[in-house]
């Protein structure tokens, strides 16, 4: 039995509590949060679980061996920072911190302390991404041309942090996961249409090795709630669409076909196949995502979204940052072999002239 304790018990905090209560060789032992009522509603909920006023608190309880901070994004450094500092495991949800500074700072003080970190990129857990990145990395794709994923919806509007920080560690991860691939540079667009400086609506352009692109498309202020990637390959095309109850994955085996030999006036055929629409495991992501946080703290390993994984996010969102405060303009992400190197601007447009 894994003893395991809670920061934050919001909307998603909640959630996240529950799933570990559930888990069978795990104990939700204690959980806290800043507010009173949460406070009261654990106690009600949970009889036996012990729920404190701050972390403090609940790291003073001997029985916790890992947190999980599921609190603002605002306080994940401070609150993981105290959370290794006593010698805990941690699971933090995302973002994992604010900036590439703090983020490197957890990665290197887990390592030192030997603790397990992990960081809730909970599409990195959902099976049909799992699929989909065999898809890609069996080839049946063919190589892949381009992704765009769309997260939109009339949702909640946050007013700690933008579209960009709230949503985009959930593609930007996905994406991450599926291509195993590292993005050369980031060009966003953004605007704040209810809070000044907040940004509502963002356009993030990713661009990668082989010529591979992806697009996001993230917004609190839409009419539809979309939650889909389209992957398109040389061979096959597929979307993911996680509004659907159960036919989440679509297979189309679509193509253009080049003829080999092109002489004057030949055309590019363009091929429909058989829309395919696999059974996939219905198992909740978050569910798979708790349970392997509980394996790696028993078992001592590594899990999946790490602390390199994480900080590989962080480092790409300070560039988006970066790029869409400065009205789209392309910045190049520092690789995982300069750790301490941050996003740098590339303010010169002949970036693009460059790379090719
Ligand atoms: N993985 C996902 O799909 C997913 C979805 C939604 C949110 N999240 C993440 O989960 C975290 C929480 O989001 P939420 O929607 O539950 O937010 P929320 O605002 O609904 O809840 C946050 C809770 O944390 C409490 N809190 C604030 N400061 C605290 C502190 N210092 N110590 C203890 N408690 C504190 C607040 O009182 C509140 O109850 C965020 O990091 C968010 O990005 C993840």
């Amino acid at each position: 039995m894994v003893k395991v304790g809670v920061v934050g018990l919001g909307a998603w905090g909640w959630n996240v509590a529950r799933s570990f209560a559930e888990l069978r060789d795990c104990e939700l032992v204690s959980c806290c949060d800043t507010d009173p009522k949460r406070v009261a509603n654990a106690m009600k909920t949970w009889p036996t679980v012990k729920a404190k006023a701050d972390i403090d608190e609940l790291l003073r309880e001997d029985s916790v061996e890992a947190v999980v901070i599921s609190a603002p994004a605002v306080t994940h450094y401070e609150l993981a920072h105290k959370v290794l500092s006593a010698d805990r495991d941690v699971f933090i949800e995302k973002p994992f911190t604010l900036n590439v500074r703090d983020a490197e700072t957890l990665a290197e003080m887990a390592e030192r302390k030997n603790r397990v970190l992990m960081v809730g990129h909970l599409l990195e857990y959902h099976p049909v991404v799992r699929r989909l990145k065999k898809m890609i990395q069996d080839g049946e794709l063919g190589e892949i041309y381009y992704i765009y994923t769309q997260r939109v919806n009339l949702g909640r509007i946050r007013g700690d942090e933008n579209a960009l920080w709230s949503f985009a560690p959930h593609d930007i991860s996905q994406i991450l996961y599926m291509l195993d691939m590292q993005p050369i540079d980031v060009s966003v667009r953004g605007q704040s249409f209810i809070q000044n400086g907040i940004e509502d609506v963002v356009f993030l352009s990713l661009y990668f090795e082989n010529r591979i692109m992806a697009h996001i498309h993230l917004s609190w202020l839409d009419p539809h709630k979309v939650r889909k990637t389209t992957i398109v390959g040389e061979r096959k095309m597929v979307v993911f669409d996680d509004t659907e109850a159960t036919e989440k994955l679509r297979i189309y085996n679509n193509h253009a076909e080049v003829p080999q030999i092109r002489s004057y006036g030949d055309s590019i055929q363009v091929r429909f196949g058989d829309i395919l629409i696999p059974r996939v495991e219905t198992t909740e992501p978050l569910k798979i995502e708790c349970q392997h946080f509980i394996d790696c703290v028993k078992n001592r390993t590594t899990p999946l979204s790490d602390a390199r994984d994480g900080l590989r996010v962080i480092r790409i969102l300070e560039a988006a940052q970066c790029s869409m405060e400065q009205d789209g303009v392309p910045v190049r992400i520092q690789g995982a072999n300069s750790d301490k190197q941050h996003s740098s601007v590339i303010s010169d447009r002949r970036w693009h002239a460059l790379r090719v």
